[in-house]
């Protein structure tokens, strides 16, 4: 459709129309009567009639290709003007076929990798009549205590922004060609902003953080999204400047509608709109709904504040007709750039069955990208396992199917392969004991252990948390295993010290006592459907391990919020002064996290040198390259990601002590050595300033290049 016929669709419109398509709701409120034709559920209780029921904009959380068939005839069928529903889920991390957690798909440190599976997830949700994900979660995250770090690309602003750029692309494809491409559909970039900055880490807390922060660390990724063509923002739950994000005029309006010149479709988060009055800034729904609209949110996520109230705002001259007009022509455009109007059904007429499901060549894409993302964090010779020797698979998470993670929308965990099942694939005569609960090690599983343990060569420990205890509402105050846990390491160690640790977990976690009393330990996060699979093709040598944490696992939870890119301070802690009193330290902890972002090990080993500069001085029209040698020194095939970092020792305002600016993946067989070049210009040198400015400082920066964040200083260059 053309745009000049969106807005004679718009002319058509009764006012009633047109706050109906501001509106989100659940499918449970099209079942809506009982059959006699009387009102119930949902509808009742918020006081809807069928009429407004039928002239509400979107649906999220449909289930089933049936499901969203089903509504979508019946609402056409109602809707006068025929403007068909716009269909929106929680496709994260797959929609049935469930690849790893976000946060183990950022271990990767792959955007093609990423960007494939977001085109599988596409595919898959446009088949069952999906035509909007909630995803990218873009929210940079610092604190494992809460609990949506699982979402998250972790830590780093470039990493962030680098990934979620690559999810939008791999959802959407072309954003101009939506109407065209049926095998893809639109990305909401969420939450906007701040949510990853909960105090202490406890879900939907407060935020606060200076201006600064926001520009430098937040929004980086949220820019990077809609640079990619991001269709949706969502807006988060907590306050920005005090004021809830979904009623914050200046953030969504001069930053976010402004600043970044987004035009799209802007949808509260889950009753945001309404969560206004118990954060004490509206009185009523009434009032938040002015709020909210007022600050350019087009669509209320399932809560009546706009249908209750902005006909009433308009009548007492609160809001102006085009306010309202400017939101419904952002759903109403979506709905356009989607092909909703020219097909309803899009993607799916016809279609009784999904054709994407879990092919030979998903299933092993999923195991593949499951394998990559697995951090090998410790490796004291037991990996890869021996095929001779005799293996004790204990723990439990061995035979766990609760392998998928949070927000695994349709993907069930009868499908998810286990450890045990694969495993036992290449060890036919594999011991196993599995422990009942996450918990609690009865009298009689302690004896089995003990006995199994000291028969078998090695013992593999499947260790973890369940999917529930990560995700949303799920904050924890302390991010260790449960001690019957950390207490089966220890015990197992006296009677067999040859233990392989394998997590199974969507945050980083405190466990130093785990890697002490193990000989080799693997990060599998929730691996997804894949699982068990993708860990063998690591524990037997199939995969060599070259996943890289995108997160600092802290030696305490005290320590947290712990991340590398943290600001200088007037006294730092060196090698040089860590014994005196008065620096920034901990007086019972090292400041170190035990295992720091950028790190991941590999069944081979790699040096980096002959480092060359192109010049130690730069202009803003000259560039200097960088170029390493990477050599494979081990005797195995393996792929190292070289890291720069840079720190501005010389800036306007105190800079993190050093930031990513770039990495480069290389395949190296063994004694193989290959340059990598890295080019240095003021781009990378650009940060926000006082005045809100991006701009570079002259004067010295230090270059650092390694394979993790504890990377070395290898050289300084100046900016003249
Ligand atoms: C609330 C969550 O915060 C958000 O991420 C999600 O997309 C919505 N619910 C919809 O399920």
């Amino acid at each position: 459709m053309e745009k000049k016929q969106l807005h004679k669709l718009l002319e058509q419109m009764t006012i009633e129309e047109k706050i109906g398509q501001l509106v989100q709701l659940t499918p449970n409120f099209f079942e809506e009567t009982d059959g006699k034709g009387e009102i119930t559920g949902p509808l009742m209780e918020w006081g809807m009639s069928k009429r407004e029921l039928y002239n509400i904009g979107s649906v999220l959380g449909t289930h089933t290709l049936s499901q969203v068939h089903q509504i979508q005839a019946a609402y056409l069928k109602n809707n006068r003007l025929g403007i068909p529903l716009l269909f929106m889920a929680d496709v994260i991390h797959g929609y049935e076929i469930i690849f790893p957690i976000p946060l183990a798909l950022a271990s990767s440190w792959n955007p093609e990798l990423i960007e494939e599976i977001a085109s599988i997830s596409a595919l898959e949700s446009v088949e069952a009549g999906v035509n909007v994900t909630f995803s990218p979660m873009a929210d940079l995250v610092r604190d494992p205590r809460w609990g949506r770090v699982m979402e998250s690309s972790g830590e780093d602003p470039y990493l962030n922004s680098l990934l979620t750029a690559s999810y939008v692309r791999g959802y959407q494809g072309d954003a101009d060609k939506l109407n065209e491409n049926f095998n893809k559909i639109a990305a909401c970039v969420k939450h906007f902003i701040g949510y990853g900055a909960s105090e202490a880490g406890r879900d939907y807390n407060t935020v606060d953080f200076s201006d600064l922060v926001l520009y430098q660390d937040y929004l980086p990724s949220f820019e990077a999204a809609l640079k990619a063509g991001a269709k949706l923002v969502m807006t988060s739950f907590n306050t920005i400047k005090g004021i809830p994000a979904s009623g914050n005029q200046w953030l969504l309006k001069d930053v976010l509608r402004n600043d970044l010149n987004f035009q799209g479709l802007l949808i509260s988060d889950w009753a945001a709109i309404a969560e206004m009055i118990p954060h004490g800034i509206a009185v009523d729904k009434k009032e938040a709904a002015l709020k909210a609209v007022s600050s350019s949110v087009d669509m209320d996520m399932m809560t009546n504040c706009y249908q209750s109230s902005l006909k009433e705002l308009l009548k007492e001259g609160k809001i102006t007709e085009d306010t309202i007009d400017q939101a419904v022509l952002h759903v109403l455009q979506l709905k356009n750039d989607l092909g909703l109007f020219e097909d309803p059904y899009r993607g799916m007429k016809g279609k009784q069955q999904k054709t994407v499901t879990f092919t030979e060549s998903i299933q092993s894409k999923a195991r593949e990208l499951a394998a990559q993302s697995m951090v090998l964090l410790k490796n004291k010779d037991l990996l890869p396992l021996d095929l001779k020797k005799t293996v004790a698979l204990i723990g439990p998470k061995a035979t766990s199917q609760d392998i998928l993670g949070a927000w695994s929308w349709v993907g069930k965990q009868s499908q998810a392969i286990n450890l045990k099942d694969a495993l036992k694939k290449e060890y036919p005569d594999l011991l196993t004991v599995e422990t009942d609960s996450l918990t609690k090690i009865t009298a009689n599983e302690w004896e089995t252990i003990k006995r199994v343990a000291a028969k078998a060569d090695i013992v593999v420990l499947a260790l973890g948390e369940s999917s529930e205890e990560s995700g949303e509402a799920a904050s924890k105050a302390t991010i260790r295993l449960p001690e019957a846990q950390e207490q089966l390491v220890k015990v197992i160690k006296a009677i067999n010290p040859n233990i392989v640790t394998v997590l199974f977990n969507g945050r980083p976690l405190a466990l130093e006592e785990i890697a002490e009393n193990s000989s080799s330990l693997l990060e599998a996060w929730f691996p997804g459907t894949q699982g068990g699979p993708a860990i063998v093709d690591i524990l037997v040598g199939k995969v060599n391990p070259s996943a890289k944490l995108p997160m600092s696992f802290p030696k305490t939870t005290g320590q947290v919020p712990i991340y590398y890119n943290h600001m200088s301070t007037g006294r730092p802690m060196t090698q040089q002064n860590k014994q005196e009193k008065y620096i920034s330290k901990y007086i019972d902890v090292a400041n170190e996290p035990l295992y720091p972002f950028g790190y991941g090990l590999s069944y081979t080993n790699f040096i980096i040198e002959d480092m060359k500069l192109s010049a130690t001085q730069l202009t803003e029209n000259t560039k200097i390259v960088i170029t390493v040698n990477v050599k494979n020194i081990g005797k195995i095939v393996g792929k190292e990601i070289v890291q720069l970092y840079l720190h501005d020792i010389s800036a306007e305002i105190a800079r993190p002590v050093k930031e990513l600016k770039n990495f480069k993946a290389i395949i190296l067989e063994p004694n193989q050595k290959q340059e990598v070049k890295f080019e240095i210009t003021v781009d990378d040198l650009t940060y926000i300033h006082s005045n809100f400015k991006k701009s570079a400082d002259k004067g010295f920066f230090e270059v650092f290049i390694g394979t993790e964040s504890r990377a070395p200083k290898i050289a300084e260059i100046e900016y003249v």
